[in-house]
């Protein structure tokens, strides 16, 4: 084999074998080795480990060092014996006293995004979400589909506050905010981000706008509704009136949405929108010829297995920005995963 064909098959395995990397960081995490690991006063053996977790000492010692391997722990030996402790990855994210952990969307991922990707192929031929394959649900209502239970709509809600924590301030902060006081975050779900809105901006105040399942989620169950400058509203944004701002923020909402349901929601909040007011859309930009960053296009498809959209360059949310009356585009990269584009009425 030459080096090239050697470099190429190995490019190959590490491919086909991803998967296995992303099951191993689930079952990591579900089994509790992290919180585990940051609850102990010391590095832990594997049997010790095994016997609070009540797993198998051989399949926890194979888990374990392949955790090592990925970098999530860090291992000692001394006299022959391994000790594990936590990396500072694994303690800011995974664990799940951290105010960044992102346990919720990794449950999220193993259980129910995981199943769709099962489908890729036959979303690929369909041109469609995969949930009557996965789940046996119909999607033609989606969002009925995505919260086809309970357990499901808040295991989704909680998935979504996660990325907020890390990346929430970043997005927020790509352009200047404080002309806006009066801020509607449409599709705002359980508040996460109108919660780091109110926090950079002290003179802002937020309704977040959901569906009635999903705010009688919020009132229930999440500890932070209503608090303070952040107040929750009732409707379809398809349908029903929007709530009166001076900014309107779509955070992950039109990637969902085919080009025709975009308009049709973007031409409601112009109408609902003053003069000088503006929206301001948060998505994963694709590059200008669509060809990258892999992150988003991965995302893309991940809509296409899980949605009805898919995400977007900045020219194309700038085409629909301009067909629902909008101007005055800007567009910020953030250097992370989301990124903004502010328009005006
Ligand atoms: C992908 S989530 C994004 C949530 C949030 N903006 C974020 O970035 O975490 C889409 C949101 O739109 C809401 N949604 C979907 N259809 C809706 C409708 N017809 N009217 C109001 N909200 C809707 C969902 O409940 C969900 O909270």
């Amino acid at each position: 084999m030459s080096s090239c064909e050697e470099q190429a098959y190995r490019l190959l395995t590490e491919y086909s074998n991803g998967f296995m990397v992303s099951q191993v960081l689930f079952a990591a995490c579900e089994l509790g080795v992290f919180d585990l690991l940051a609850e102990a006063p010391e590095p832990l053996g594997a049997v010790t480990v095994a016997a609070q977790l009540g797993t198998s000492s051989h399949g926890t010692e194979l888990l374990l060092d392949t955790c090592v391997s990925l970098k999530l722990l860090q291992v000692e030996t001394r006299r022959g014996k391994a000790s594990y402790q936590n990396t500072e990855l694994s303690s800011t994210y995974l664990v799940r006293a951290s105010p960044k952990c992102q346990g919720n969307m990794l449950r999220y991922l193993a259980r129910t995004t995981y199943l769709c990707w099962g489908h890729l192929a036959q979303a690929v031929r369909d041109g469609k979400n995969q949930y009557q394959e996965a789940f046996g649900v119909p999607s033609d209502e989606l969002f009925t589909a995505i919260y086809r239970s309970e357990g499901e709509r808040r295991l989704f809600m909680r998935a979504l506050q996660d990325v907020w924590s890390v990346s929430g301030r970043r997005v927020l902060a790509a352009f200047d905010l404080s002309p806006f006081p009066v801020i509607c975050d449409v599709g705002g779900c359980s508040g996460a981000l109108a919660k780091e809105c109110t926090s950079l901006y002290p003179g802002c105040w937020v309704t977040v706008f959901d569906i009635p399942e999903v705010v009688q989620t919020v009132k229930t169950h999440f500890s932070f509704s209503e608090e303070g400058r952040i107040s929750f509203c009732e409707g379809d944004f398809f349908k029903d009136p929007l709530p009166e701002a001076d900014l309107y923020i779509l955070a992950r909402v039109l990637h969902d949405w085919t080009d025709a349901r975009c308009s049709h929601l973007l031409a409601r909040i112009h109408r609902a929108c003053k003069p000088g007011g503006g929206v301001l859309v948060i998505e994963s930009l694709l590059d200008a010829d669509g060809r990258g960053p892999l992150t988003t296009q991965l995302y893309s498809l991940n809509m296409l297995v899980q949605t009805e959209g898919r995400e977007r360059t900045p020219a194309q949310y700038l085409g629909l920005l301009a067909a629902a009356g909008f101007q005055d585009f800007q567009c910020r990269r953030t250097g992370g995963i989301y990124d903004a584009i502010l328009a005006r009425r």
